[in-house]
């Protein structure tokens, strides 16, 4: 629906000293939700976050806010404010007054700015931290008052840039569902930057992946795991065996030195593929029942699962199981069809 869009880019490109960064950029982003753009580094993410908080500008193109082209605006007439990668706090003021900061600029009563401020301290789980310097706190607590300071100006959207990269992964993790609980408490769109797939499937609605400039896939983190759209896709968003493969015809594949069942179609007929299966769907079995047989090569405890590298001669398999077969061990690999993802070729280059 149209009246649901809050922000619009439509047909995008950047360049930088003659270099093409962003191409044909398209997407909307709808009230409330959380929008994640994914993609490995150099492949655009910060120049179209800085394109919508109007710290850039698009060479050609339109962004639309709530239907409204912003192109022309400065980034303090949008209604969108930005947690940046590197968060910096000011050294010399303390906890409250970083917090204040946006606030005291657009002079509101201090009265008003208190009760703001102490809003944000119990938000981000701050509270009594008020009067320390922010030298003394850890990454983590840095991190959440970067964001109070966004927080209190009352964005309707949020840009982040990969705003937790600088943490550990423990409390990277913990940090992750606090943003998102508090996104969904307090009913913000929250557009977000990121290369980890994972961080991506936990926190978003609708997942963008980005490479070499161009969206190549939009979707829920559900459906860009389960239908990704080619290999770089199925490869990024999650652990992929990629094979070469020949379609030989409708619901049959070639790949591994062995016809495999499949329930894709339209292919054509001896039409060159990219075959995706995932680790955790390669199925262990007796090696006079597999579709193809190889040698344990290596076996190695993931705390839920053990990964194995098979050796099938001409191909090696990564397969994800709850029970291993010993290094050396003969194996027969089965994945049954509806496991099998085959996709069009994709160019190297684009
Ligand atoms: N101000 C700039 N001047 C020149 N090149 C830039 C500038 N900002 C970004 N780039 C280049 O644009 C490309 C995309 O960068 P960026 O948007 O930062 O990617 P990401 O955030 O996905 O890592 C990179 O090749 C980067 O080197
Ligand atoms: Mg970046």
């Amino acid at each position: 629906m149209e009246e649901a869009r809050l922000i619009s880019l439509e047909n995008v490109h950047k360049q930088f000293d003659g270099v093409t960064v962003l191409s044909d950029i398209n997407l909307y982003i709808r009230k409330k939700e959380f929008v994640t753009l994914l993609g490995p580094s150099g492949c655009g993410k910060t120049t179209t976050l800085r394109i919508i908080g109007g710290f850039e500008t698009a060479d050609s193109g339109r962004v639309l806010f709530d239907g409204q082209d912003i192109s022309g605006l400065p980034p303090y007439k949008r209604r969108v404010n930005t947690v940046f990668q590197k968060y910096a706090l000011f050294p010399h003021l303390n906890v409250r007054d970083n917090i204040a900061f946006g606030l005291k600029i657009k002079k509101t009563p201090k009265d008003e700015i208190a009760r703001k401020v102490d809003k944000m301290l119990d938000l981000v789980n701050l509270q009594g931290y008020g009067k320390r310097s922010v030298d003394s706190l850890s990454g983590g607590q840095q991190q959440r008052i970067a964001i109070a300071r966004a927080l209190v100006n009352e964005p309707e959207v949020l840009l982040l840039d990969e705003p937790l990269g600088a943490l550990d992964l423990k409390l990277r993790k913990e940090m992750q569902l606090e943003l998102k609980a508090m996104q969904q408490r307090l009913g913000i769109t929250f557009l977000y930057v990121t290369h980890d797939q994972e961080e991506a499937l936990t926190m978003s609605d609708t997942i963008v992946v980005m490479r070499g400039g161009r969206i190549l896939q939009i979707g829920t983190p559900k459906s860009i795991y389960d239908e990704p759209k080619n290999a770089f896709v199925a490869d990024f968003i999650g652990e992929s065996n990629i094979f070469k493969g020949t379609m030989i015809r409708d619901e049959l594949v070639r790949f591994c030195g062995a016809e495999f069942p499949c329930v894709d179609e339209g292919f054509g007929e001896d039409a060159p593929v990219d075959v995706v299966v995932r680790p955790e769907d390669v199925l262990l079995v007796g090696e006079d029942v597999g579709q193809v047989t190889g040698v344990v090569k290596s076996v190695l405890f993931k705390g839920v699962h053990y990964e194995m590298m098979i050796d099938a001669g001409h191909s090696i398999w990564k397969v994800h199981a709850t029970t291993m077969q010993p290094e050396g061990s003969r194996v027969g690999l089965s994945v049954v069809p509806f496991n099998i993802h085959i996709m069009r070729p994709m160019q190297e280059e684009q």
